[in-house]
């Protein structure tokens, strides 16, 4: 079998506290619980998942160079860091690969500084309010188009 196009699922800032953090916002769901999901969902869907969180902008923005070396795209749940960052839209504009943004939770419901994001403009969609199910539905998309299924 010829090898499996790579995808790099990139969490932000308080990702690390899933699970405990806001639960009724966020899920009962880990960090750990999400990418186990995610990395059998991408056997099922032919791809190779790769999983990373950083708190920090840096690594955040030097996972995203990294990326552009060895993944077909990137699922980007960029936490608080969406409403604030121009460093990680830069970072997002200045690689070949499409990056698709996610959240968690439907931020268009919620307070109207969320509503914002500096980086939607250069991602090529953006996914919110489906919980987990945000990054899967990321992922059926590159899936499907990665297979040049129209
Ligand atoms: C979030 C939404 C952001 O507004 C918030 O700062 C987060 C998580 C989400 O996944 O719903 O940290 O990106």
């Amino acid at each position: 079998m010829s090898k499996m196009p790579a995808i790099l699922v990139l969490h932000g800032p308080n990702l690390n506290l899933l699970g405990e953090r806001e639960p009724e916002v966020y899920g009962s769901l880990t960090l750990e619980e999400i990418n186990l999901r995610l990395k059998a969902a991408g056997d099922e869907l032919g791809l190779e998942v790769k999983c990373y969180q950083s708190n920090g902008e840096g690594a955040l923005i030097d996972a995203l160079q990294d990326a552009r070396s060895w993944a077909s795209g990137v699922v980007f749940n960029p936490g608080g860091y969406t409403h604030t960052s121009v460093a990680l839209r830069d970072a997002i504009a200045a690689i070949p690969i499409p990056v698709i943004e996610v959240h968690l939770s439907n931020v268009y419901a919620r307070e109207e500084f969320r509503h914002h994001s500096f980086i939607s403009g250069v991602c090529a969609g953006k996914i919110t309010g489906f919980g987990w199910r945000s990054y899967l539905l990321a992922l059926i998309h590159f899936s499907s188009t990665l297979k040049g299924n129209g």
